[in-house]
């Protein structure tokens, strides 16, 4: 079969959450397991140097968005069995960030519609184009409305993957004349709730709708999790499915990532211990043996629950624990983080940035993993987190309630300490009852590790599961 994968983000050339590393790893899978594969991406300002200049022009061709017709360059480059390809347009993607500019929507309006016009002078037409997220939801209106009359389009399927239903997409009407270029007639595609709403549009017109866990795809049909859209979405659920994300395996390797102090496995776990010293040295912590760590990689944003952290930030750090933090987001919580650092010299480490290579340092170096979501799709650092032998401590949502499976502590079953309700002192419960384990149960705290470090986190699974989908198209 022969994929399009449309996302707004790809590992290695542009990542800014988890769907950079999916839209980079399940296109590798699915190409190991003989696909034809190919992702489209916008061509950046940030995409370093180093492949930009290994990248090979092909053509340029205009977009028409509306009244305009617009410039839009193709390069393309292999990376693996995988080819990328790349659309250039300086006016819309030479920007110092990614993502945030006032018109977002206008910029992935004509990304989309980029993607279909490419396929008319590529040697590529694919069987499926699997859009993901808000940025590529409009190519399936864009599919329907301009290009299925024309021949080669005419059996060309889509699916569209839900990463996180808090960001939408959404314009005002005056949008739909101005950028996409549709009639009064053509608007009930697109309109929902008082506006134009891109994710609405895409989960009505795709062949198949996917979100990255079982649980979320239950939850986003409920008002809580799904707000607004949980009433189209339970309408769908003869095309919807949840499919659990993987990580990709060789990457997120203990024994195998570049960036710790000292690789490490379960044959010979010395490098752990190591990691957690040097990473104190690093971040200027104090070196307590008894102490464990306990960390957060995280963006920080309202949904991931760092209110609950927030309540109880003190009471935690009663406990005789450390705290590292790495992340940007709300300056609420940024400065949350910033101000118990300072009140808690050689206790709490706060990194508010972003840095992968540090990252490996942390999920090497710590103890246990808090990730307290209010609503988390999938999440990914849960998964990296047991593959580095540092347990989770999770709230039971979405892909965390997939992934990590409440530990029994008499028996050493189980993958992580897990809560339910959205309440700080549930969540206190819960760090409480690892700290315990930590401290009292090493025997089955060992199991707990080599058991997660043992698990198949890969794509594999997920893989053959997103294949059997397009394959029913
Ligand atoms: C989004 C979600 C996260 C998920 C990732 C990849 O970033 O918030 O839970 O793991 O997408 O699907």
């Amino acid at each position: 079969m022969k994929i399009l994968f449309a996302a707004a983000e790809a590992a290695p050339y542009i990542k800014i959450g988890g769907l950079g590393d999916v839209a980079y790893a399940l296109p590798k899978e699915l190409a190991a397991k003989g696909e034809e594969v190919a992702v489209v991406l916008p061509l950046y300002k940030s995409i370093k140097e180093k492949y930009v200049t290994e990248m090979e022009f092909l053509f340029d061709f205009s977009v028409p968005l509306a009244w305009r017709q617009v410039y839009a360059g193709v390069f393309r480059q292999k990376c693996g069995e995988v080819t990328y390809y790349f659309i250039d347009n300086e006016y819309y993607f030479f920007r110092d960030s990614v993502y945030g500019h006032y018109d977002d929507g206008e910029r992935y309006a004509y990304f989309s519609k980029a993607v279909l016009e490419m396929l008319q002078h590529i040697d590529f037409m694919p069987d499926v184009i699997h859009a993901n997220d808000w940025q590529c939801a409009l190519i399936p209106l864009f599919l329907k409305h301009f290009y299925r009359q024309i021949p080669a389009y005419g059996s060309l399927k889509t699916m569209f993957t839900i990463h996180n239903i808090e960001y939408q997409g959404q314009a005002p009407f005056s949008f739909a004349g101005e950028v996409l270029g549709i009639s009064e007639s053509q608007l009930a595609d697109v309109a929902y709730d008082g506006c134009l709403n891109f994710m609405f549009s895409a989960i009505c017109l795709a062949d198949k709708v996917t979100t990255v866990s079982q649980s979320y795809a239950e939850e986003l049909k409920t008002p809580y999790y799904g707000k607004e859209m949980s009433s189209v979405l339970s309408g769908v659920s003869y095309k919807f499915c949840g499919i659990t994300n993987g990580i990709d395996a060789d990457l997120f390797n203990p024994q195998k990532d570049v960036h710790l102090f000292h690789k490490y496995s379960i044959k010979a776990m010395g490098g752990k211990k190591i990691s957690k010293r040097k990473l104190r040295e690093q971040l200027g912590l104090e070196q307590d043996e008894e102490a464990p760590i306990v960390a957060m990689i995280s963006r920080l944003v309202g949904h991931k629950g760092l209110d609950l952290v927030q309540y109880v930030c003190h009471e935690m750090m009663e406990r005789r624990m450390q705290l590292v933090v790495l992340g940007t987001g709300d300056a609420e919580y940024e400065n949350l983080f910033r101000g118990l650092a300072a009140q808690y010299p050689g206790r709490v480490s706060a990194n508010i940035c972003f840095n992968s290579e540090l990252a490996s340092k942390i999920y090497a170096g710590a103890d246990l993993f808090l990730m307290p979501s209010k609503s988390e799709p999938c999440g990914l650092s849960q998964m990296i987190a047991m593959r580095y032998g540092t347990i989770p401590i999770v709230r039971e949502t979405g892909g965390l309630k997939d992934t990590v499976w409440p530990i029994n502590p008499e028996t050493g079953e189980g993958r992580g300490f897990t809560f339910k309700s959205y309440n700080a002192h549930d969540m206190l419960d819960a760090v409480d009852r690892a700290l315990y384990f930590y401290y009292e149960k090493k025997p089955e705290l060992k199991k707990v590790i080599r058991n997660n470090m043992e698990t198949d986190f890969s794509w594999q699974n997920a893989a053959m599961q997103y294949l059997a989908i397009y394959q029913s198209m």
